[in-house]
């Protein structure tokens, strides 16, 4: 026995050498329920609690008041807190001055990147490399891992179809194929070898569910939907990372048919525990339980803390109901200490899972902090993830990929030497110092007989036009212009909704006074959401989507424009021409009078087309591919029937690159109506010039299954068509039947 536990009976248990012959799951059980037996009802409530620490200039601090309510026991997990020796010192609060001993929980909301950043999730989506995605979560849990870290918020997986919603730029996107892949490769870079693996931190899957649909784009806004189009498109990513073995659940800010995602049992119990046997703790987001008053579901603290409770919720983040309400609760008989004693066990079970009753401090590692923190290979991994990232959205004429060694090269724009937007918003520890600007990355890869001009034109967003003149006689001089525009980091993730989706401020003033000098421009997009940019595609040759690339933005952004990396991004969400086509997803449904320029009288607007500026998967390269005819293996299949789907697909152009290739499948009828378009497989090829591949994808009945009218989830017989191509517009098709 150690130390610690011959202080008391308590520590005892908790002591490693009294349980180390237990290891197994039923082990942890017993061990859960014996420290439970010890604990005051108090204590208890404690352990369902969240606390954050706060962040200034010198890094996270922590209240005092905060301090005593871990010496007390009311608080269980702390999140906001990081760095080895910091977290140490507030670990041995709990461990050597609260009465029963048990490890607090640090979480942090590591999101793409915690030292070294990554691009923002949807750019991150946008490389459809499931391979990249994992080993950016992986290096992120790395580095959070060493500096104390048990748990990350992340991944977020909500769908969103609406730009306007700032936090788009979190997740992955519109589609529930991709989506779904993506989250379940977040969860497995995060996790790594497991929970309790010494360089992995708990994921948590948010916003649980469906934060993305808010209505009108805006924040903590209402969603309202079927229980149809819920299992159908908005669940499936949370499952996805569930089955990926994902520890903990986030509730959602929003309501759901009229109830708060934190007081609701049908998500929380029904669905998550019942139907998916979800065994982990469930988290409020920040202060819900508190935000059910004003949504007015709940009159005071009392009634929102039970609700929550009642629902399925196990641990408060920051608003100290359950602290303030869930005693007095149980003391009048109000409410089954039952219920507390369940969310209690579901808590400590992933504090001996993560071996903190072993050894609390064996995260809080000062020698891996160094070994690990922004190593060179981790800020090679976000430079390949970012340029992976980049999407060509247009390119005419090849005017990219530029020569190196071009006389005067002008960088001209907001965000060409931006470095705090580079590493966007939900940065974690990152520090924005330490990133690249695009200037400094084209600085570093063109000859040296280069001359790179700068101006930076206009503000991000005030409506000053003063330094344009200046931006235009740097352009003058030049033989090419790199234009840097967009958005600044503030401009999306939470509470960064935006009615309007042009680039913002006087931006388009300096793109149309440099487009007038007839120089050759190159636009380089830093945003985190789709943006309304037709004069953009009307007018100028070579646009690239670079969202917000993270620490090695500049390299990664030079690589692309110079050519040493072949672009092969693909949008994992459409780009509308207007905010009045919003909601705009290539999954829509057909309507009874498809759009048909001649006919008034079908679904279209008066004032705008129907499609998409940038189809969803789109994005090109610096080289060509051509699709061959799509071909099945038969006519015909059956439930038990693997169909084979073939195309061949040939790099036609002068350059090696990466193709997408993207299968998309058609219901045609159905007892109740299927999207025009379905993702259901995508592969990335890459080919030598003049090289073709056979590319083959395997359909089964679940590819084909749906909610039924009576919501049973399976097939119908019936016509599919199925296409492949390299986005979800240019396809080709053929059909076959489910007998
Ligand atoms: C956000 C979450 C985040 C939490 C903790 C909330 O405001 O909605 O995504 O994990 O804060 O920082």
């Amino acid at each position: 026995m150690n130390k610690l536990c011959s202080l008391t009976l308590a520590t005892a248990l908790l002591c490693a050498a009294c349980y180390s012959s237990e290891k197994t799951s039923t082990g942890i059980g017993t061990r859960v329920d014996s420290v439970l037996a010890l604990m005051t009802l108090d204590e208890k409530i404690g352990q369902l609690t969240l606390f954050t620490s706060d962040i200034d200039v010198t890094g996270p601090t922590m209240r005092e008041n905060y301090k005593e309510d871990i010496k007390a026991g009311r608080v269980g997990a702390i999140f906001n807190a990081y760095g080895a020796a910091y977290t140490r010192k507030l670990q041995e609060i709990a461990v050597k001055e609260t009465r029963l001993h048990i490890p607090l929980l640090f979480g942090y909301d590591v999101v793409h990147g915690h030292r070294t950043i990554f691009p923002m999730p949807l750019g991150e989506a946008a490389s459809w490399d499931l391979a990249a995605v994992e080993k950016s979560a992986r290096v992120a849990a790395d580095e959070a891992s060493a500096e104390g870290l048990h748990w990350t918020f992340a991944p977020m997986c909500d769908i969103a179809r609406d730009p306007r919603w700032g936090r788009i730029t979190e997740g992955a996107g519109e589609d529930v194929y991709l989506g779904s892949k993506i989250a379940a490769a977040r969860v497995k870079g995060i996790q790594g070898d497991g929970v309790g693996s010494l360089n992995s931190v708990m994921a948590c899957v948010k916003h649980f569910a469906a934060y993305g649909a808010a209505q009108a784009g805006r924040d903590y806004h209402t969603t309202d939907m079927s229980d149809r189009v819920l299992r159908e498109t908005y669940l499936p990513p949370y499952k996805a990372a569930l089955d990926a073995g994902a520890a903990t659940v986030m509730t959602s800010f929003n309501e759901i048919d009229g109830v708060p995602a934190t007081g609701n049992k049908y998500l929380m119990t029904d669905i998550l525990r019942k139907e998916w046997n979800f065994t982990g703790f469930v988290v409020t987001d920040y202060t819900s339980i508190m935000e059910m008053i004003p949504h007015g579901i709940a009159e005071d603290t009392a009634s929102a803390a039970a609700l929550a409770l009642e629902a399925g919720v196990d641990m408060d983040m920051q608003a100290g109901f359950y602290n303030d309400a869930l005693a007095a609760l149980v003391k009048a008989g109000k409410l089954k200490e039952g219920l507390i004693d369940e969310a209690v066990r579901r808590i400590l079970r992933k504090k001996f899972e993560l071996g903190l009753f072993d050894d609390p401090y064996r995260y809080s590692s000062e020698q891996r902090e160094k070994e690990t923190l922004m190593s060179a290979a981790n800020l090679e991994a976000a430079r390949d993830v970012a340029r992976k990232a980049i999407v060509l959205l247009k390119n005419d004429k090849q005017l990219l990929p530029l020569e190196k060694d071009v006389k005067k090269l002008a960088v001209i724009g907001p965000l060409a030497d931006a470095r705090r937007e580079m590493i966007g918003s939900w940065s974690a520890a990152g520090d924005w110092h330490k990133a690249s600007t695009l200037l400094e990355g084209v600085k570093q890869a063109v000859s040296a007989g280069t001359q790179v001009l700068y101006a930076k034109g206009c503000a991000i967003d005030n409506d000053s036009t003063q330094a344009i003149a200046q931006a235009v006689r740097t352009a003058q001089q030049a033989d090419v212009v790199i234009l840097a525009v967009g958005e600044g980091a503030w401009m999306t993730g939470e509470a960064a909704s935006r009615a309007s989706l042009n680039i913002p401020g006087v931006q388009q003033r300096l793109i149309e006074a440099i487009y007038k000098t007839g120089k050759p421009v190159v636009a380089v997009l830093l945003n985190g959401r789709p943006l309304t940019i037709p004069w953009l595609d009307a007018n100028i040759p070579a646009i690239v989507e670079a969202w917000l690339p993270g620490t090695m933005a500049g390299q990664a952004i030079a690589d692309v424009l110079f050519g040493d990396y072949n672009p092969s991004g693909r949008l994992p969400v459409t780009f509308p021409r207007s905010v009045g086509q919003i909601p705009l997803y290539y999954s829509m449904k057909n309507t009874g009078r498809p759009m048909d320029p001649n006919n008034k009288y079908t679904s279209k607007y008066l004032d705008e087309r129907n499609d998409p500026l940038y189809p969803f998967g789109y994005g090109l390269s610096y080289t060509t591919f051509s699709y061959g005819p799509v071909q099945v293996d038969k006519q015909e299949m059956t439930q038990q029937d693997e169909l084979i789907v073939t195309c061949t697909v040939t790099n036609t152009g002068a350059r090696a690159g990466k193709e997408t290739v993207q299968l998309y499948l058609h219901d045609v009828t159905g007892s109740v109506t299927r999207p025009v378009r379905e993702l259901k497989g995508f592969k990335q090829i890459e080919l030598a010039p003049g090289a073709s591949q056979n590319v083959t994808f395997k359909l089964t009945a679940h590819d084909l299954s749906f909610y039924r009218r009576d919501m049973s989830f399976g097939t119908e017989p019936g016509k599919f068509d199925v296409y492949i191509g390299p986005n979800a517009r240019d396809t080709q098709g053929t059909a076959f039947a489910l007998r």
